[in-house]
């Protein structure tokens, strides 16, 4: 049987990539290292397969079509189509179609209806984290792009029952893979709106706190606050992915900084699974 053997999460943003030169040097280090620390332990993991939970950024999704979750389910999908991700170091990433079918299946099976793509395109959400972890092998990539962008999104609550699917579906897949799932974006940020650029570092700190307490108390809170506290900070949907994939238990904080040059609070953890 499968099962899963790590889970993880970690912040994403185009400035991390464009404006990159331009972070402070210590600030620099410190997310270079917590994103190097999160390599290290999924490395450790030795995942065959890598559930990417992250926001699709319009590269494969519009207006006219926005999915609340899409699983990729081919054989590969394409790499990031942002100019400035160029140098990110594949054009095409290998999926898992097996697991990624039983995956969407099971869903279906108990109610979740998501969509599925046989040819995603994964942008620089799900790229910057695979790209900054600087593994030596990148492992079967299934993408889950979860809707974290785009009111109507799903209930946080959803999120999390997402995650506990997911581990129940790992269990139950017939061979014998290692796999591990990472959530990617937030914490606060702001985009494209009046308070563009705000970072609101209590509300981070917070989050990172009750994500140690129960999973109730965690959705209650970021119930109430996510309204005003970015509209990027919506993403953290993606952790409450890995969070109840890790049945709510086992947070650790790797390391988290507000970076004001790429606008982001800057989080970075793994669970205990
Ligand atoms: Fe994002």
């Amino acid at each position: 049987m499968a099962s899963l053997v790590g889970a993880f999460a970690a912040s994403h943003g185009p400035l991390i990539v464009r404006e990159w030169e331009h972070v402070p040097a210590e600030q620099k280090s410190r997310v270079s290292a917590a994103y190097r620390e999160l390599g290290r332990r999924l490395t450790a993991a030795k995942p065959d397969v890598l559930i990417v939970v992250s926001p699709d950024h319009w590269s494969n999704f519009f207006l006219n079509n926005y999915p609340a979750v899409c699983l990729g389910v081919g054989e590969a999908s394409e790499g990031p189509p942002e100019p400035w991700m160029k140098d990110f170091p594949h054009r095409q990433i290998a999926g898992h179609p097996g697991l990624a079918m039983h995956l969407a299946e099971e869903a279906m099976r108990q109610g979740f209806d998501p969509a599925v793509s046989h040819r995603l395109t994964l942008d620089h959400g799900a790229c910057i984290p695979l790209w900054r972890m600087e593994l030596e092998r990148l492992p079967k990539i299934v993408p889950m792009l979860l809707n974290s962008i785009e009111p109507p999104m799903p209930s946080l609550a959803r999120c999390y029952q997402w995650g506990a699917l997911l581990r129940r579906a790992i269990d139950s897949y017939a061979e014998p893979l290692r796999v591990a799932i990472l959530g990617t974006g937030g914490l606060s940020h702001s985009i494209g709106e009046p308070t563009m650029g705000a970072i609101h570092e209590a509300f981070d700190r917070e989050t990172i706190k009750l994500f140690s307490s129960s999973e109730q108390s965690l959705i209650e809170f970021l119930e109430a606050k996510l309204p005003n506290s970015g509209n990027g900070s919506e993403e953290v949907r993606n952790w409450l992915v890995a969070h109840g994939a890790a049945g709510g238990r086992g947070f650790e904080l790797v390391d988290y900084l507000p970076v004001p040059k790429v606008i982001v609070g800057c989080g970075f953890a793994s669970w205990r699974v």
